[in-house]
């Protein structure tokens, strides 16, 4: 049976649309069941409507710091469609810890930046100013620490002399709408397990499965 997933917005929703996109290949093990955004307003929850997929808004703002009681609300909404498996995609508010736990190895993100290297606020400006020669984005699965977790998939571009957080963000968004399908894949197929702090793939992989690198 394919996964259902969940994919968590807050903003302009490009890899939400990568996924969604990936999800309907003929052999992807996977259903985007439901978009849900924190912001009403942002612009990736008319491309999911315009694709045909779920939309669910829960508004964070009304419950101010009380992370838990958002939680909660959008803990029905996931129960509701009965995800398994949620999907990060700049949705840009903390979990806490219980919830984290909840989803422990069920739920991804994607981060723009080789972690554990640049997490957090302005990765592609960390990368810039620490002179990095190869940048590019991450998907891991969650746990408390932010941007931080086991693993599935990195993919690599070079950083040029040249470089503005712009060009590198926009370099880095191409691999990171490869990855995320590409996880995704790999985890809802159950290839890939949890071992500690590391996320090991199961049986023989191209590498290719496991890092890109589009030589940009
Ligand atoms: C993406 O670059 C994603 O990697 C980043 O937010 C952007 C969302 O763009 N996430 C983080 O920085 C998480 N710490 P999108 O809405 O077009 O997918």
């Amino acid at each position: 049976m394919r996964r259902r997933v969940a994919i968590l917005i807050s903003g302009r929703g490009s890899n939400m649309t990568a996924l969604i996109e990936g999800a309907r290949a003929y052999d992807f093990p996977a259903e985007i069941s439901v978009v849900v955004s924190n912001k009403a307003n942002a612009a990736g929850v008319a491309k999911a409507r315009a694709a045909g997929i779920p939309v669910e808004i829960v508004e964070s703002r009304p419950f101010g710091k009380d992370r838990a009681a958002f939680e909660k609300a959008l803990q029905i909404v996931l129960d509701q469609r009965s995800i398994d498996l949620v999907c990060l995609a700049g949705f840009m508010r903390l979990f806490t810890p219980e919830f984290v736990q909840r989803w422990h190895g069920r739920m991804l993100n994607i981060h723009p930046s080789l972690l554990p290297s640049f997490p957090g606020l302005d990765p592609h400006g960390q990368a810039l100013k620490a002179g990095v020669k190869v940048s590019g984005a991450t998907v891991h699965f969650v746990t408390p620490d932010t941007d931080a977790g086991p693993i599935v998939i990195q993919g690599v571009v070079a950083v040029k002399d040249d470089d503005t957080a712009e060009t590198l963000s926009a370099r880095i968004l191409a691999v990171e709408h490869r990855i995320y399908p590409a996880a995704v894949r790999l985890v809802a197929d159950m290839r890939v397990r949890i071992d500690g702090d590391r996320c090991v793939t199961e049986g023989a992989v191209a590498p290719d499965t496991i890092m890109i690198a589009p030589g940009a």
